[in-house]
């Protein structure tokens, strides 16, 4: 809007105002009976009180009651105090507590009833509510259910005034493991300190029985996030004093505010903070999936729908039909060669089980691991440690080892919760940070397969555990390790952590709160780096450039957790025997 238009607006707010100045009528008589087509009634309520109002319409009618303001005493317990609507039939329709959200809003046919009880205690209370009869004033329903990315929002009519009677509710959804950003760049609607009579509500979830985030009006702009993938607007407006209601845009984000992977039925879709890839010294047009000419779906969010088939995805099948999908989204920046950034990697891999989907992604750049992803409830971090003691970890990486050396590692959850215990499940060593070339088991569905791998005494949030990695470092120049970790409740006699090894022949297997799975960076061997190092110039400076950023990246290098999946009480399948039973699949482009 020009500033002309905002002067316009700003005058057209004031006369507005000033003219149509509503006359909130305060109604106490206990028990009247409203028959107005609409009406908005304010109520003052003391204490013993117990009324009930009627709102008379026709039976054939749609009857919507808006409360949104109430003020009732926050101490009272709800069955001595609180607010009681009851359709034409006397079924409840709901109920208002003293601290309930303050936007509650009915529709019924026919008559409605009100029922406000307050308790003994000495003090002022006060209620709002408006109705109008649906058919009566000609109340326009709006709103949409919404999916995807990104989109804008904006009230009937915008820019210009919205319809008397206008109520709209959008539902919106973004992908797994994302959040609904939502930012109001206008909001212009009346004016009242308490929101009562035009207002704007957002709800952190899927509906308006989800909690209640915020309620918006007046002239300004505001940023609302939620928690979850799924945000429910809702916008109300009463018979008079119309202005021109509101524009928003919506954005997904990842709930780590990095980055989010989701697997879906035949494809993953993967969500970057257009901010981190930023940061990183990137933009979305520098990324691209195994296939280059598969690219960013969408720039803000940055979205990469990939599909099972197609783009480069390749397919490994298991013997024990756990089937993977692994991508990489490549980041190659342009520039000389002195501005060049290193190439980044995004591994990006679902695993489809029977029963579950786990979803795994981590980063690195020429061979460093290096980022520390979180999602969902929980943060599970892996990470090295000098000694048995387990008392300093290892922030450096690569971690440079000698090779007899012993390698300590502990997983931990980083959850307030005590009762939470964290069981290694699966563990294996790999050559290569995509874990494509043949991985070594170290201890496989509990059982341990490696005799330098032993376990330590696990205690509340965390457990331990050792192995030697002379037998990789004599043959390949890194080791990266995967894991897979579960967390269960302590007190959970039956859980998959109190149960060990599960071999084939027990498929009983107990409960679990969560799993998730773990990629910790290179092991060197010392004086292999050194030798490397020596090489050539070139590898020196790549070197100072490693250490540079370890220093950046100094609790992301030591740990990298991948992702967690939410999966109560699944069945875990994982029944391989050899290691190098994977068979790569190439995937047929379509
Ligand atoms: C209600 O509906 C009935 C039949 O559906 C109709 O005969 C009657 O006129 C309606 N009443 C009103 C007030 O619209
Ligand atoms: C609401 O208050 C009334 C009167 O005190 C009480 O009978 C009723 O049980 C209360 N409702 C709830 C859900 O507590």
């Amino acid at each position: 809007m020009s500033p002309v238009g905002h002067l316009i607006s700003l005058l057209l707010l004031v006369v507005t105002s000033l003219a149509e100045e509503k006359a909130v009528v305060t109604e106490a008589r206990c028990g009247a009976v409203f028959a107005d087509p609409y009406k908005p009634v304010q109520i003052q309520v003391f204490e013993n009180f117990d009324c009930t109002w009627t709102i008379d319409r026709p039976s054939n009618d749609t009857t919507r009651v808006i409360f949104s303001a109430f003020d009732l005493n926050p101490s009272a317990d709800c069955s001595q105090e609180n607010i009681t609507v009851f359709d034409d039939n006397f079924e409840v329709l709901g109920v208002l507590c003293p601290n309930s959200p303050k936007i509650a809003v009915y529709d019924s046919p026919g008559r409605v009833y009100i029922q406000v009880s307050t308790d003994s205690t000495e003090r002022d209370r006060t209620v709002y509510f408006s109705y109008y009869s649906v058919a009566a004033v000609n109340a326009v329903d709006c709103g949409r259910n919404l999916r995807g990315y990104s989109g804008t929002i904006s009230s009937p009519n915008y820019p210009n005034r919205h319809p008397p009677f206008s109520y709209c509710l959008w539902h919106l959804e973004t992908p797994k493991n994302t959040k609904v950003k939502l930012s109001f760049t206008d909001i212009f609607i009346e004016i009242d300190p308490l929101c009562r009579f035009d207002f704007i509500a957002v709800y952190d979830g899927p509906d308006t029985n989800a909690p209640l985030r915020d309620v918006l009006c007046g002239r300004r702009v505001a940023e609302v996030e939620t928690t979850s993938n799924f945000l429910t607007l809702q916008f109300s407006g009463d018979y008079a004093n119309s202005l021109f209601g509101f524009s928003t845009t919506y954005t997904a984000l990842p709930q780590s505010n990095k980055s989010s992977l989701a697997c879906n039925g035949d494809s993953m879709t993967v969500v970057f903070n257009p901010d981190y890839i930023r940061g990183l010294g990137y933009s979305s047009s520098d990324l691209t999936l195994i296939n280059a000419s598969c690219t960013a779906q969408s720039d803000n969010p940055i979205v990469f729908e990939v599909p099972f088939y197609g783009c480069g995805t390749v397919k490994k099948a298991r013997h024990d039909h756990i089937i993977f999908y692994t991508n990489v989204i490549y980041g190659t920046a342009g520039g000389d060669m002195i501005t060049r950034q290193k190439d980044l990697q995004f591994f990006v891999t679902c695993e489809l089980d029977m029963d579950s989907t786990v979803e795994i992604m981590y980063m690195s750049t020429n061979q460093v691991i290096y980022n520390h992803q979180e999602n969902g409830k929980y943060d599970v971090s892996l990470a090295y440690y000098q000694s048995k003691d387990f008392d300093s970890p290892i922030l450096e990486s690569p971690y440079l080892i000698d090779l007899n050396d012993t390698i300590f590692l502990q997983a931990s959850v980083n959850a307030q919760d005590p009762d939470l215990t964290v069981f290694i499940d699966t563990c294996f060593a790999s050559p290569e940070p995509d874990f494509k070339a043949p991985n070594y088991d170290l201890i496989r569905s509990g059982c341990i397969k490696d005799n330098t791998y032993h376990n330590f005494a696990s205690g509340s949030g965390f457990a331990r555990f050792s192995f030697n990695a002379f037998r990789f470092l004599k043959v390949h120049p890194s080791v990266y390790l995967q894991c897979r970790l579960v967390i269960c409740d302590i007190n959970e006699a039956e859980s998959r952590c109190n149960e060990g090894c599960v071999t084939r022949q027990r498929r009983d297997l107990g409960s679990q709160l969560w799993k998730t799975h773990a990629v910790l960076g290179p092991i060197r061997l010392k004086h292999h780096s050194e030798s490397e190092a020596a090489g050539s110039i070139s590898e020196k400076k790549e070197e100072v450039v490693k250490t540079d950023q370890s220093s950046l990246y100094i609790m992301g290098i030591s740990v990298l957790v991948v992702n967690i999946l939410i999966l109560a009480l699944v069945l875990m399948r994982y029944y391989r025997k050899q290691p190098t039973g994977y068979r790569y699949l190439p995937v047929a482009t379509q």
